[in-house]
């Protein structure tokens, strides 16, 4: 598979062309971002680590018949992928009510939601990635109705397989972030799972070993992602 033209420099992640017009190569980078890019740092390894952690759940999701981009892991800090027509929104699913949630309704952090609540957001920085509803993804045609149903579904999946796998290792998945494109007329999940776009907690004592260490300035970022792998079982050599 042949490297070609940069086609998107994301924050953290870089998007290339290949030979194939049905495979996209995206490079993980170290760059570490967070507040809609304000905060920019480089952290040692991180691009390794989320490459092989996101590899690692995305093989999870496929076996458990959730359709995802990933195809195979090419290096370190890069992997092939599906050629997917992004549908610019954010699924977020909370299990526990952390972040910005708990900003918007006044809610105490760390509660328990039974059942675990669903958001939409848009994909816009310079807007601050404002929540929409259902609605506003039909009215300005972001995605059909089906397509809708289908994100929301296939969010709910992951969560399900998803909390699994994490409390297994001792730990919460507190909430986190999808993003689904369209590939061959179905929608499939895109994008990265690491702990740069969800919440994990230990579960004894509700210590963060996600990005809110880097949103916190707690230090330790690659080293709690590091011990969110190995506690998974994933290969980081
Ligand atoms: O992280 P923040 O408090 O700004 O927003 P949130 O709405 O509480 O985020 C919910 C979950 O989605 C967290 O796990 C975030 O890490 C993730 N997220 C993300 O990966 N990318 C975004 N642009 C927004 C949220």
């Amino acid at each position: 598979m042949e490297k070609q033209r940069e086609l998107i420099t994301g924050k953290a992640k870089t998007v290339y062309a290949t030979d194939d017009p049905d495979k996209l190569i995206i490079l993980f980078r170290n760059d570490t971002s967070a507040f809609d890019g304000e905060k920019l740092e480089q952290l040692d390894r991180k691009g390794m680590v989320n490459n092989r952690f996101n590899a690692f759940i995305m093989q999870k999701l496929e076996q458990a018949g959730i359709p995802t981009h990933f195809e195979k892991l090419l290096a370190d800090d890069e992997v092939l992928v599906k050629n997917l027509d992004m549908i610019p929104v954010e699924c977020v699913i909370r299990n526990i009510a952390s972040g910005s949630i708990v900003r918007r309704l006044g809610v105490e952090d760390g509660i328990e939601l039974n059942p675990p609540t669903f958001e939409f957001f848009l994909k816009n920085d310079a807007l601050h990635d404002p929540m929409i509803n259902d609605y506003h993804i039909y009215s300005f045609k972001w995605a059909t109705e089906q397509e809708v149903a289908d994100m929301k579904e296939l969010t709910f999946k992951v969560n399900q397989v998803l909390t699994k796998l994490f409390a297994d290792a001792g730990l919460l998945l507190v909430d986190y972030k999808l993003e689904f494109g369209r590939y061959k007329g179905k929608v499939v999940l895109g994008d990265e799972f690491s702990p740069d776009g969800c919440r994990l907690w230990d579960a004894k004592t509700r210590e963060k070993l996600d990005k809110d260490r880097f949103r916190q300035g707690l230090g330790g970022v690659v080293e709690a992602y590091e011990e969110v792998a190995s506690r998974l079982g994933v290969d980081l050599n």
